[in-house]
């Protein structure tokens, strides 16, 4: 096994969803890097898997994923303390909404391009070098089902989602002769604390779990979905 075959680079890695990759990444014997703005919510990922990071398998380092030089100190540093990286999963990302079109401020609009596109462009960029080496890539993208069924008042966060689509369909184009796929998974709601606290009277158990986004990238990780690549695929739960 070459020192990058089990290496991830996991953006949003301390988030509602990103914290339930993590997890499972570790579990299937990944070494894992994850770009983080916020000190506490390092912590709170790191206390969770502290013989991880003993053993230097979770790795951590700040990065703010819409600054182009910031993505690319921390993918060269995961690159060096990992060993390589051959799987990105960009889960990175989040919503502002319930302004209507007629009403949007550039600040919105911007805001939205910038944490859900411009930063999976520049985790893409930089992290392509190192998949490209591994012979066995893997780009995973989160993007919505509020990309492809859409809502009043979530233009911005539709289009820098459905952007994603076109970043994914022309990186599968890219590299297929690498042995690098790109693929986009398109979630509902998931079954988040944040969501939870934000829509209590909803039924839960309609919703995806973390551990089934989890499931669906690894899998996208694995040799199993080498043949894979250009793929938006939805996992909606019972939603
Ligand atoms: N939750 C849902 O129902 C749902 C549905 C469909 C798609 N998605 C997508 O799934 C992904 C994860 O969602 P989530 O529910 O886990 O959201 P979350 O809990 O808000 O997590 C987002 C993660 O991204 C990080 N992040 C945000 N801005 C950043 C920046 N500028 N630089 C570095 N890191 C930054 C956050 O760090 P901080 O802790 O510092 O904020 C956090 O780790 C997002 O892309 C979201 O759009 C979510």
């Amino acid at each position: 096994m070459s020192p990058a075959e089990n290496t991830a680079f996991i953006t949003g890695g301390t988030g509602g969803v990103g914290r339930a990759v993590v997890a499972r990444f570790l579990a299937d014997g990944y070494r894992v890097a994850v770009p983080y703005r916020s000190e506490s919510e390092w912590k709170a990922l790191a206390s969770a898997h502290e013989d991880a990071g003993r053993s230097g398998a979770l790795r951590g380092m700040v990065a703010d994923v819409t600054d182009e030089s910031s993505v690319a100190r921390a993918a060269a540093e995961a690159a060096s303390t990992l060993g390589g990286i051959r799987v990105l999963a960009h889960i990175a990302g989040g919503y502002k909404g319930g302004v209507d079109v007629e009403r949007m401020e550039a600040r919105d609009v911007r805001g939205m391009i910038d944490l859900n596109l411009l930063s999976a462009f520049w985790a893409a960029k930089h992290v392509i070098p190192h998949a490209k080496r591994t012979g066995s890539g893997r780009l995973l993208f989160v993007s919505s089902r509020g990309a492809v069924e859409f809502s009043a008042g979530a233009a911005a966060y539709a289009a820098s989602k459905a952007g994603l689509h076109g970043l994914v369909g022309t990186l599968a184009r890219e590299l297929r002769k690498d042995g690098v796929t790109a693929n986009a998974i398109l979630p509902s709601v998931i079954d988040t604390e944040a969501n939870r606290v934000s829509m209590p009277k909803a039924r839960f158990d309609d919703w995806v779990r973390p551990e089934q986004v989890a499931a669906l990238l690894a899998f996208l990780a694995s040799d199993a979905a080498s043949a894979v690549s250009g793929a938006l695929i939805p996992i909606y739960g019972r939603a």
